[in-house]
């Protein structure tokens, strides 16, 4: 496929960061198999994972499941904050002069105004949440606090994507979701199921998960990749957020 590996190669550089103010709402998991799904696009090593999390989840899992993608492990703590950060802007920085390259920055929970500032210098915010009240308050909080970034400095970046995770299996309807954020700027990604080896992925050995075909969460992260792909890594999104006529600005995507 040359074409699509060129096509690949000359795409605008971008960072993705996966936030949420909430803890436990699966933005290591999703940055982790978001990496994963991306790896069998693009080249992998045009892709870098950015492990803040102290916790080191990503950083574990991939250099034992996807050895071929590069990740960088910089912890933001309140010890650390100020220079990691840094380090962290520097890296997007010069991820930028890197045609067809993708950073996802796995962030830690809580709300900290200065690596809010930081998610703010992205392309887009992967926003995953469950649709309990528990998660989707601060979500809203989140959300908010992105905008109000985005307005400080008056930038049309990052696209926020709101992405339902933890979902019950045959639930479609997202009209609650989208009627509670209506009032905001953002997307709704494709929808994760709660999925039981999804949870087994950190149990076991990464080659036994791999061994089992698994099926459902195969599907759903790839149909998350191809998102990811068309709407950001593509651009789609510019043209979402550039048109005016949308009456919600929901965009909810299925
Ligand atoms: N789609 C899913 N289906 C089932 N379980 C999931 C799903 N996504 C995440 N989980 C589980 O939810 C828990 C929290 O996930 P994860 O660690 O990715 O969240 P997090 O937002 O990174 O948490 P933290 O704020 O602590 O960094 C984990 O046990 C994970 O296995
Ligand atoms: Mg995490």
């Amino acid at each position: 496929m040359p074409n699509n590996k060129s096509k690949a190669n000359t795409r605008a550089a971008k960072s993705i960061f996966v936030a949420n103010v909430k803890g436990g709402v699966g933005k290591s998991t999703l940055s982790i198999m978001l990496a994963r799904s991306l790896a069998e696009k693009i080249p992998p090593q045009n892709i870098t994972v950015i492990d803040t999390d102290l916790q080191r989840t990503a950083t574990e899992f991939l250099s034992k499941s996807n050895p071929e993608i590069n990740v960088e492990f910089i912890p933001i703590t309140p010890a650390f904050e100020h220079t990691n950060i840094s380090l962290v802007q520097q890296f997007i920085k010069q991820n930028e002069f890197r045609p067809g390259h993708v950073a996802i920055v796995d962030t830690p929970a809580g709300s900290s105004q200065r690596l809010w500032n930081l998610v703010a210098e992205g392309y887009c915010v992967l926003i995953p949440t469950t649709l309990s009240n528990a998660d989707l308050y601060p979500t809203e909080n989140f959300i908010r606090s992105m905008d109000k970034v985005k307005a400080r400095y008056g930038k049309s970046y990052p696209h926020l994507i709101v992405c339902p995770n933890k979902i019950p299996f045959g639930q479609k309807d997202f009209s609650v979701m989208a009627e509670r954020l209506n009032n905001h700027d953002v997307v709704i990604g494709p929808a994760l199921r709660d999925l039981a080896s999804v949870r087994h992925f950190y149990n076991g050995k990464v080659e036994t998960w791999e061994k089992k075909k698994n099926i459902n969460a195969q599907n759903d992260f790839k149909q998350f990749g191809s998102f990811v792909e068309k709407f950001v890594l593509n651009e789609e999104l510019d043209k979402i957020y550039s048109q005016n006529d949308i009456p919600k600005n929901v965009v909810p995507i299925r």
